[in-house]
């Protein structure tokens, strides 16, 4: 593997053969080393069924070795050929609706048909074969944004595998009526054939059976992915499997979950373009991708050089976005900086979508700044294998992200990912670096931070409690959002008074959910704005005494206090902030979703108290600094500038991108980057 891989999609069955030399020479330009081949080129290497040819991929493959380009191989199953829905119609997709989609896109297949599982078995068994121990190929890519398209199938197949799914998980109908809670709505089974998928139905369905068939479809795509990977690493051992992840904006894969099933974490992120500020998701979702990556080096496998056309309004890149967008990914773990696609299609669906190589060729601005990436991360790369490691984190659960927005709860408007972002952008904009962690995590990993996040835990399971309480109790800072600790994983109600099951550990008691009318706002009496939700609460009183709260107060020491209260809303005079001391450690609830200014003096008030202090203080709003820091002791200061003005930032060392000294103040030009290696620290890798 290279040291910072730099590359692309490379897709070169649209081409013919002299463009393929072209490319290999204009990678060699660019400083590419990894290209991604063959993600979608099933029906080139295998026209018809059991008729394989792999001449074309042969050539490409000898063209990219000997012009010194890396391969990460694909295995083409995110797009069968029309012979394989012709040959196994019962293989197609269906929809909530009953209804098949036919081919002509891409993912138009049952994840749990057992031809489509066979089929990409043979293929990958056979690219496995004939290339696995080829010296181009370092890397494994299973299909492709796996259930991008295609993660809820409603047909027969899915609904018999769905049914032995449940088996498992819930033994006999017993097990499952109870789990259910199907005596509510006289949903009683008597028999298993009677058990269906949650397709449409007249009213709302069974919110657990919803959340058992989301958990099984997220099992039924890691299938598939652990059948091509299991394949792959018989006949190629020792070369790394992959699939790339889409971390934080795609919901029906739980990423935390797979992410002991790749050998690298991957991912794949493009700007939301209606968001000025989207490079705050771009390192939420970086953020995440290191959080199932266990803390190390993961490898951001697309992103875009400028527009995408999957969007309403589909903006470019300014000039040097790209470059400040591939090093925030690369500030924050990845080990390098990859594009879907190599060369910008002429024709099909994506050929308004940007590339490395744009329809213009090389006079384009793309190109130019393609080159100057390249240049770039060889410039860095002594920084590949260091880590990244914040002081705050956020807890992350797919499970919640499904049932918190399940139809039926107190408001639409309470939405999961959206809120963890807001909260972890008020993080980034106190220059604070905020690890997104799989919210399984132990007590051990926890007490390594000084603060952690809760943002609207609905989905509260025993182990995180413990881990959590044992945590605070360590001496541990936690902040919890609304609606929190209240359900188990059937989405049945913990027993006892909200707040369920961190009612003892938050020390306090939720009489009623008081969520507000679409776009209504309200103010504490602090000055804070809080919007969408608010809560009837009582502090509880010393040695966790539950009752109505006792006007004369509690201590510190020996209750809740109340920080703040509700100035005007549905819980107006009531308790909006809350803190308890837990141990030796500190609790706090927010009884209200805040506006971003106020979420951003809540939490920066929170990261005081904790005592965790932004990277480059003083560096102001927009400027994003981040380090990595290498086993041997080195470390390097990435610097993104995303405002129109100069920024400075205090630090020493050498700036790798222009090779200068630094020797006390670093300016960095609007819109500029800069990584600098930390003075004492020297290139020994
Ligand atoms: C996804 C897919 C790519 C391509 C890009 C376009 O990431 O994996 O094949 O369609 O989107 O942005």
């Amino acid at each position: 593997m290279p040291r910072l891989a730099f590359g692309g999609d490379y897709n070169p069955d649209q081409w013919d053969r002299d463009v393929w030399r072209e490319d290999v020479r204009l990678m060699q330009r660019a400083g590419v080393n990894l290209v991604s081949l063959g993600i979608f080129s099933w029906s080139w290497i295998e026209p018809e069924q059991d008729r394989f040819d792999f001449s074309g991929l042969d050539e490409v493959i000898a063209l990219l070795h000997e012009g010194g380009v890396a391969v990460d191989l694909a295995t083409p199953s995110a797009s069968p050929p029309p012979w394989f829905s012709a040959e196994y119609p019962d293989a197609e997709f269906v929809d909530h609706l009953g209804r098949r989609l036919g081919h002509g896109s891409r993912q138009g297949f049952c994840p749990s048909s057992p031809d489509y599982r066979r089929r990409t078995a043979v293929v990958a068994n056979r690219l496995a074969r004939r290339y696995g121990e080829h010296p181009a190929v370092v890397m494994w890519h299973v299909g492709n944004e796996i259930g991008g398209y295609n993660a809820h199938c409603h047909c027969p197949t899915s609904a018999e595998a769905f049914r032995h799914w449940l088996r498992d998980r819930h033994g006999d109908l017993d097990g499952l009526n109870r789990a259910w809670g199907t005596a509510f709505w006289s949903q009683r089974y008597s028999d298993w054939s009677q058990v269906r998928i949650p397709g449409a139905t007249p009213g709302r369905v069974n919110p657990a059976q919803q959340l058992d068939h989301y958990r099984f479809a997220s099992d039924e795509l890691l299938d598939c992915y652990r059948t091509e990977r299991d394949v792959l690493r018989r006949h190629s051992p020792g070369r790394p499997v992959t699939t790339n992840f889409m971390a934080g904006t795609f919901k029906w894969v739980d990423y935390c979950a797979w992410g002991q099933e790749v050998d690298l974490v991957t991912n794949d992120h493009y700007l939301v373009a209606a968001d000025p500020e989207a490079h705050t998701g771009l390192a939420f979702s970086a953020d995440l991708s290191r959080g199932i990556a266990g803390g190390r080096p993961w490898l951001l496998m697309e992103h875009s050089t400028s527009a995408v056309q999957w969007q309403p309004r589909n903006t470019a890149k300014r000039p040097g976005e790209m470059l400040r967008n591939s090093l925030a990914h690369i500030a924050r773990g990845s080990d390098g900086a990859c594009f879907f696609q190599w060369r910008q299609s002429d024709s099909g669906v994506e050929k308004w979508h940007s590339a490395m190589v744009p329809h213009g060729g090389e006079s384009t601005r793309i190109w130019q700044e393609v080159v100057r990436l390249g240049a770039a991360l060889r410039r860095i790369g002594e920084v590949a294998g260091s880590t990244v490691t914040g002081e705050v984190a956020l807890l992350w659960d797919y499970e919640n992200w499904w049932a918190l927005e399940l139809g039926g709860r107190p408001s639409v408007d309470l939405e999961y990912a959206a809120e963890a972002e807001a909260w972890h952008r008020a993080v980034w904009r106190q220059g604070v670096v905020c690890d997104v962690l799989p919210a399984d995590v132990s007590a051990e990993v926890l007490s390594r931070y000084r603060l952690v996040l809760l943002p609207s835990h609905y989905l509260t399971t025993p182990g995180t409690v413990r881990a959590l309480t044992a945590y605070v109790h360590g001496g541990g800072h936690l902040l919890v959002g609304p609606f929190s600790g209240l359900v188990d994983r059937d989405d049945r109600l913990h027993p006892g008074p909200f707040p369920g099951a961190l009612r003892d550990l938050l020390g306090l008691t939720v009489d009623e959910f008081l969520p507000l009318r679409e776009g209504a706002a309200l103010t504490l009496d602090d000055g804070l704005t809080g919007r969408v939700w608010a809560e009837a609460v009582h502090p509880d009183g010393p040695d966790g005494a539950h009752g109505p709260e006792d006007p004369d107060g509690v201590d510190d020491k020996h209750g809740t206090v109340v920080d703040a209260r509700f100035a005007d809303g549905p819980a107006a005079g009531g308790p909006a902030l809350l803190r308890r001391r837990a141990g030796a450690g500190l609790v706090r609830y927010a009884a209200t979703r805040f506006e971003d200014s106020s979420l951003r003096t809540l939490l920066a008030g929170a990261l005081d108290e904790a005592g965790v202090r932004s990277t480059a203080p003083g560096a102001g709003d927009g400027v994003e600094v981040v380090r990595r820091t290498a086993e041997d002791g080195r470390s390097w200061l990435f610097v993104l500038n995303h405002t129109d003005d100069a920024a400075e930032v205090a630090c020493r060392g050498v700036e790798l991108l222009s090779n200068a000294t630094v020797t006390g103040l670093l300016t960095v030009a609007a819109g500029e980057v800069a990584v600098v290696r930390e003075s004492g620290t020297s290139d020994v890798g």
